[in-house]
């Protein structure tokens, strides 16, 4: 047992026995593309043997091997056995809420003009910006619990919601805090004391150097409002050097030159994509960039989806992510993102479990570890209350989710 587990709430070992289903990515390579998007190995009768908190061993009942001493049991008739779900695209730090914008677009506003009013994105700045590290700590934990209940084991969240240097500091110190992913979106939106260009010196002399020893990876809104394809350039070619993954929110209302720049800079993904022509679908199906897909924030926003389908039959790697975030997509549950994969970008459920295990985990850089129910990987699997897995994406908005184990611990059992 490792040091991170010896917790008394963490079994040595825990067996999940005779499980309806049992069903992980096939093979072993990662992204998955193509065809091998949409294979997955199903056991039927199967259990699942959880050691230290990595998975031991993974099989049918009937192959499995007698064992001695202190073992903790599951009951998993009539459930299905998936691995826990990976957000690779969150933005999970943040203070107050944008309930009022949200009635105002009901009514009819449009999200880029609230933005352009000095709302939007930069309302949630000032929230931010006020809610001090402890409030900021709290709020991560918060939206964390939320996703774990959703069976999401891992996240990734990005600053980019105090544009001043304590702020974004301490917003990736509160999302390392609570076990996520950081990324250090330090290029979001322009706050109101400065320009773009002014922005980016200040941010790129003051915040990158700390930033760049808290963050995995850098992002950059690259839109009309925010930055442009110079800007982003920059922005992108000085965190690369200061040891950054690369990663882009693109095309999300206008093509800018994000999937050219991506590929140029050998960014890990480009996320977003609603507004991407033929052009950058074929360059996205010829490189190793990932097209990470946010359907949720389209549906919330009211506007075109993604070509998934079309991304994924020209050969791209694709992830699958909430975009969590209190403006453009309120949602922490990829359990509804994959049941708008099916109904809304046309993906098998199959596609849309590996969009969201072990190509998300590839976006992380995590895909040796994670999204996958195979001995020597993580023991985060989610148990889902129903003897067909596919109810993960079938059950639009049902509470599918029975129990959660992350690191061969249960966090939750309804
Ligand atoms: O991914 N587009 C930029 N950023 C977020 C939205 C942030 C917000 O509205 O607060 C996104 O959609
Ligand atoms: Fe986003």
């Amino acid at each position: 047992m490792t040091a991170a587990n010896e917790s008394a709430d963490v079994p040595a070992r825990l067996l999940v026995r005779d499980l309806a289903q049992l069903v992980t990515p096939s093979g072993g390579a990662s992204p998955l593309r193509g065809e091998g998007l949409g294979e997955v190995d199903v056991l039927e009768d199967a259990f699942v043997l959880c050691e230290g908190g990595k998975i031991a061993a993974v099989g049918r009942m009937q192959d499995l091997e007698p064992f001695a001493g202190d073992i903790v049991e599951l009951d998993g008739r009539g459930l299905s056995a998936i691995p826990g779900l990976v957000d690779c695209h969150t933005h999970a730090c943040f203070a107050g809420d944008r309930v009022e914008e949200f009635a105002l677009r009901a009514s009819g506003a449009s999200y880029e003009e609230l933005h352009a009013a000095g709302g939007g994105i930069l309302s949630t700045v000032r929230a931010t910006r006020a809610a001090g590290e402890d409030g900021l700590r709290a709020a991560v934990r918060r939206h964390k619990a939320w996703m774990l209940r959703s069976g999401t084991t891992t996240f990734e969240s990005k600053s980019g919601y105090g544009l001043d240097r304590d702020t974004e500091l301490a917003s990736l110190r509160a999302i390392a805090g609570a076990g996520g992913v950081p990324t250090w979106l330090g290029a979001h939106a322009v706050p109101s004391e400065l320009d773009a260009d002014a922005y980016l010196d200040f941010a790129l002399a003051e915040v990158l150097p700390e930033a760049a020893k808290l963050a995995e990876a850098a992002d950059v809104f690259l839109e009309q409002g925010a930055f442009d394809v110079r800007q982003a350039r920059r922005f992108l070619e000085a965190c690369r050097t200061a040891g950054l993954a690369l990663r882009l929110h693109g095309d999300q209302f206008t093509e800018q030159g994000a999937v050219p720049l991506a590929v140029e800079l050998g960014a890990r993904s480009v996320d977003h994509l609603e507004a991407t022509g033929d052009d950058g679908i074929r360059t996205l199906g010829a490189s190793d960039v990932v097209a990470v897909l946010l359907p949720a924030s389209a549906l919330f926003l009211d506007r075109p989806m993604p070509r998934a389908r079309d991304l994924v039959d020209a050969g791209a790697a694709v992830a699958l992510a909430t975009d969590f975030n209190p403006g453009s997509a309120f949602c922490e549950s990829l359990p509804l993102v994959c049941s708008l994969a099916c109904t809304q970008l046309h993906l098998a459920p199959e596609e849309a479990l590996a969009a969201c295990t072990v190509n998300a985990a590839h976006v992380l850089d995590r895909s040796a570890t994670i999204g996958r129910l195979a001995p020597g990987y993580e023991a985060d699997v989610v148990l889902l209350d129903t003897s067909d897995w596919r109810y993960l994406a079938y059950h639009l908005g049902g509470d599918v989710v029975k129990a959660v184990i992350r690191r061969g611990e249960v966090v939750k059992d309804s």
